[in-house]
């Protein structure tokens, strides 16, 4: 099961590798990390997880999702939903929550979320080192309108992996990168709450926290 996710989780990133973004789906110690600030609430909530792949943080959602929670699941690729429908969320840990109509599939992109002040929790795999700056620009703007004032984004990126691009990437490429590395680094300084660093994953990776009230 686990080598036939990794097996589609490649062939997605060889077709599509600005949209799947990474080579190989988080590890469980990287899901563990995202899911921090959802694991340490109390009483129930409603929580977003954007760009779910093949379920790496969805299965660790699975095991701490609450009688009282509620879980979007947002995912672009048809490949990946088939594989989150069939594998994920048919595993007894989801039982409850799909039989109570607490799980939804959102199977589309990030940017068509509706809505404002609906999460107490969003927790992001997307790539936004491979998307253009009016993507991430997007995607910024839909999560905060979609989190309550209090709500907390949890995302990752590879460390690293932004100055290594910036340097090594050439010609329009390393433009974009240099103006994506550039906007997240502002949104860091001004919605950063904590990080941690995670080494335990195919690329070492940096959880990073945001509140967008600044509270
Ligand atoms: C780096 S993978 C992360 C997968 C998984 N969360 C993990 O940690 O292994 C990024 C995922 O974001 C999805 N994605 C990319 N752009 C998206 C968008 N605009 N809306 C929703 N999902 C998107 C990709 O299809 C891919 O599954």
């Amino acid at each position: 099961m686990a080598v036939g996710r990794h097996i589609r989780f490649l062939k997605e990133y060889v077709s599509e590798p600005n949209v799947v973004g990474a080579v190989a789906p988080s590890s469980q110690f990287l899901a563990a990390a995202l899911c921090v600030p959802f694991q340490n609430h109390q009483g129930g909530c409603r929580v977003l997880e954007v760009g779910a792949g093949t379920g790496a943080v969805t299965r660790y959602l699975g095991t701490i999702i609450g009688q009282e929670d509620e879980l979007d699941i947002c995912e672009i690729q048809p490949e990946f939903i088939k594989v989150l429908k069939q594998d994920i969320l048919t595993h007894p840990n989801f039982a409850d929550a799909v039989a109570t109509k607490r799980v939804k599939l959102l199977p589309h992109p990030v940017q068509d979320i509706e809505g404002e002040d609906k999460y107490d929790f969003v927790i992001s795999g997307l790539p936004l080192t491979a998307f253009a700056l009016r993507d991430v620009h997007d995607v910024f703007k839909v999560i905060r309108r979609c989190l309550k004032p209090s709500g907390v984004l949890s995302y990752f990126e590879y460390v690293g992996f932004r100055a290594m691009s910036s340097t090594f990437a050439v010609g329009s490429r390393r433009k974009r990168v240099r103006h994506v590395s550039a906007y997240l680094d502002r949104k860091i300084r001004n919605f950063q709450i904590n990080s941690k660093t995670v080494l335990r994953n195919v690329m070492p990776a940096r959880t990073r926290y945001f509140k967008f009230n600044g509270t």
